[in-house]
C-alpha cells in the first residue's frame, strides 16, 4: 500500500488577487522511496510538503496517509524537516533532538539514549552536550535531521533542507541523506529546486510546473547506488530536466 495517496488536490491562498498554489496534483509515495518534488521558486512545492505533513489542508481532492485520510498535523509517524532547523538555543543538542520524544513523554534515560543514537547516526558524535551557536550551519542541520529521526517515523518530509548551507557541506549532506535513508529505509519526501540535488538524490523525481503548480512529469530514476558526482548518464539527464524546465517557463 502507498504511505501517500494524494488524488486532485489543489490549493487557493485567499487575497486580491488570490493565489492559486496547486491544481490537480496527484502522486503517490511507495514506501521505502525517497521521492524529489522539483519545481521553479513559487510552485507550490512548500504548499504541497505542508499538505502531506497535515500542516495545511488543501481545498479540494484527498490525502491518504498509509490508506487513511490524513487528519492534522502531529501523526508520530511523520517527521519534518525544514530549511531553518530552529533549535531551541537554551536546550543543549542532545536535548534538542531528544524534544520529540520529551513530547511523547518518553523517560528522560530512554529518549537520551534514542537521541544520541540519532546524532551518531548523522555524524554528531561527540556534540551532545554543545548547544547549537557552537555548531556550524551544515552540523544544525544534521541535530535537525537526527530531530525528526529520533522519534522514528515512518516517512520523512524534507523541504530545501540544504538550501541554506554552502555548496560542499550540501554535497557532504546529501551523501549522509542516502547514507542515513540505507541504514533507516525511512520513505523520503524532499522538495528541491536544484535539478543536481534532485537527480542525485531521487528515486523518482516529481518534476511541478510553475504556478499553479501541477505534476507536469513523474520522472523515474535509476541510477544505481552508490551514486557519483558528475556521472555522465546523471549529467545527461540534469541536462535534460533542465531542458525540459526551460519548455516550461515560456
Ligand atoms: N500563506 C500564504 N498566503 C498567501 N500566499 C502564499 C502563502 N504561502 C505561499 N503562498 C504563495 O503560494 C505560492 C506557492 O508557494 P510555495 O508553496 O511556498 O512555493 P515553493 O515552495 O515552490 O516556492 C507562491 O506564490 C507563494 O507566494
Ligand atoms: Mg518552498
Amino acid at each position: 500500500m502507498a504511505v501517500f495517496d494524494v488524488t486532485a488536490v489543489s490549493k487557493t491562498y485567499p487575497g486580491s488577487p488570490p493565489v492559486r498554489a496547486l491544481d490537480d496534483v496527484g502522486l503517490t509515495v511507495e514506501e521505502g522511496e525517497l521521492v524529489c518534488l522539483l519545481g521553479p521558486s513559487g510552485c507550490g512545492k512548500s504548499t504541497l510538503l505542508e499538505i502531506l505533513a497535515g500542516l495545511q489542508e488543501p481545498d479540494t481532492g484527498t490525502v491518504a496517509f498509509g490508506g487513511e485520510p490524513l487528519t492534522g498535523p502531529g501523526s508520530r509517524r511523520i517527521g519534518v524537516v525544514f530549511q531553518d532547523p530552529s533549535l531551541y538555543p537554551w536546550r543543549t543538542v542532545l536535548d534538542n533532538v531528544a524534544l520529540g520524544l520529551e513530547i511523547q513523554g518518553v523517560p528522560k534515560e530512554r529518549r537520551r539514549a534514542a537521541a544520541a543514537e540519532n546524532l551518531s547516526l548523522v555524524g554528531l558524535e561527540g556534540f551532545e552536550r554543545k548547544y547549537p551557536h557552537h555548531l556550524s550551519g551544515g552540523m544544525r542541520q544534521r541535530a535537525g535531521i537526527a530531530r525528526a529521526l529520533a522519534t522514528s517515523p515512518q516517512v520523512l518530509l524534507m523541504d530545501e533542507p540544504f538550501g541554506a548551507v554552502d555548496h560542499l557541506t550540501r554535497i557532504q549532506l546529501q551523501a549522509d541523506l542516502l547514507r542515513i535513508r540505507e541504514h533507516e529505509r525511512t520513505t523520503i519526501v524532499f522538495v528541491t529546486h536544484d535539478v543536481g540535488e534532485a537527480v542525485y538524490l531521487a528515486d523518482r523525481i516529481v518534476l511541478l510546473s510553475p504556478r499553479p503548480g501541477r505534476v507536469h512529469r513523474v520522472i523515474p530514476n535509476t541510477h544505481p547506488h552508490p551514486r557519483k558526482r558528475g556521472d555522465i548518464a546523471a549529467l545527461e539527464q540534469e541536462s535534460a530536466i533542465y531542458t525540459e524546465l526551460e519548455t516550461l517557463e515560456r
